[in-house]
């Protein structure tokens, strides 16, 4: 059975290589709207527990509109599905919430250059917990990856410890998700639209409780005043709109795993925070010192070493080279 039951013609090598490269462009400028307006709404309402969920909550609402009224069809799943999905859903959720409160403490600039370093913790993680071994080149890669982000973190002008370890555990726990869901996604008849839909769904049954432990109605009720005080009645129209752009972005990036390997995917995501880093930067006015510049390119350029030393049979990272020149 093809995905979610739909027909779907052979294609060719170089309609896929386009086909994916449609994908990571939209994810990547999803992901530069996502990540403004959550911080505007952080910057006015830091209350990083609630937003999270409010972000699974549209999500999941999108999703069962769609497949009520038909205008997506929904998949057929099993008992067994959601006993897979379950510890997907839970490293999507600890992922979710520690980038969100990271990027509550510091500037999204920074999260995003220590979210640069998931291909180390991918490898990492591969290593020791699926006993997998890389050749030399690809280990001597981490050595930047490591080294740059170390050294943007120790000269981060607003260094907050909360925001480097949030964005450390997301790292942790996204490769850990991205392992599982396409394990969980190989040889199923559920299409990479629909299987994010469902992990949207568990993530947020998982996370509610805890976001009402951790903060509660009262902090939000009060919160939320002072917000709409500051900002104005435009202020919901913000956390819609990084509700929204949440379930996009991680919707396309669903919809571009579903059709490659889980390190692909994870050096797609950093070459995006490139563009993150760069556009939130300059709209943030965040205070960027030579050094601290310096290490975040450094770290990019060795995931960039990694991609060519692991990678150079994938289609999709014969572009990379493209994406350096148009970026330097
Ligand atoms: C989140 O809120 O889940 C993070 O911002 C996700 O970050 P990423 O998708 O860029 O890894």
């Amino acid at each position: 059975l093809h995905k979610d039951e739909e027909e779907k013609p052979p294609t060719s090598s170089t309609a896929q290589t386009v086909k994916i490269g449609i994908y990571f462009a939209t994810w990547w400028a999803l992901n530069v709207v996502f990540n403004i307006y959550n911080k505007k709404v952080l910057n006015a309402f830091p209350y990083p527990w609630l937003t999270s969920t409010l972000s699974l909550a549209v999500g999941s609402l999108i999703m069962l509109v769609s497949w009520g009224f038909g205008i997506v069809k929904p998949p057929k799943t099993d008992f067994d599905f959601w006993k897979a999905l379950s510890p997907v859903s839970v490293a999507h959720t600890v992922g979710h919430v520690a980038a969100t409160v990271s990027m509550s403490k510091v500037a999204v600039s920074f999260t995003h250059i220590i979210k640069s370093a998931e291909p180390a913790f991918s490898v990492i993680v591969s290593r020791f917990f699926l006993g997998e071994t890389f050749p030399v080149p690809v280990y001597l890669s981490l050595v930047p990856i490591i080294g740059g982000c170390g050294l943007a973190a120790v000269t981060e002008l607003n260094f907050n410890m909360i925001g480097f370890m949030g964005a450390m555990i997301s790292n942790l726990a996204f490769v850990f998700r991205n392992i599982f869901s396409k394990k969980g996604m190989k040889g199923k008849s559920v299409s990479g639209m629909n299987y994010y839909a469902c992990l949207s769904i568990l993530s947020l049954i998982i996370l509610t409780p805890f976001a009402i432990a951790m903060e509660g109605p009262k902090l939000w009720a009060a919160g939320w005043q002072k917000a709409v005080a500051d900002v104005g009645p435009n202020f919901v129209w913000w956390v819609v709109a990084q509700s929204v752009f949440y379930h996009l972005y991680n919707q396309v990036s669903y919809m571009s795993l579903d059709e490659i390997s889980p390190l692909t995917f994870s050096i797609g995501n950093t070459m995006k925070r490139i563009s993150v880093i760069v556009s939130s930067i300059i709209i943030f006015h965040t205070p960027v010192q030579p050094v601290n510049a310096l290490g975040a390119a450094i770290a990019i350029l060795g995931t960039f070493l990694y991609s060519q030393v692991h990678f150079t049979s994938a289609p999709i990272l014969h572009c990379f080279p493209l994406f350096f020149y148009y970026y330097f």
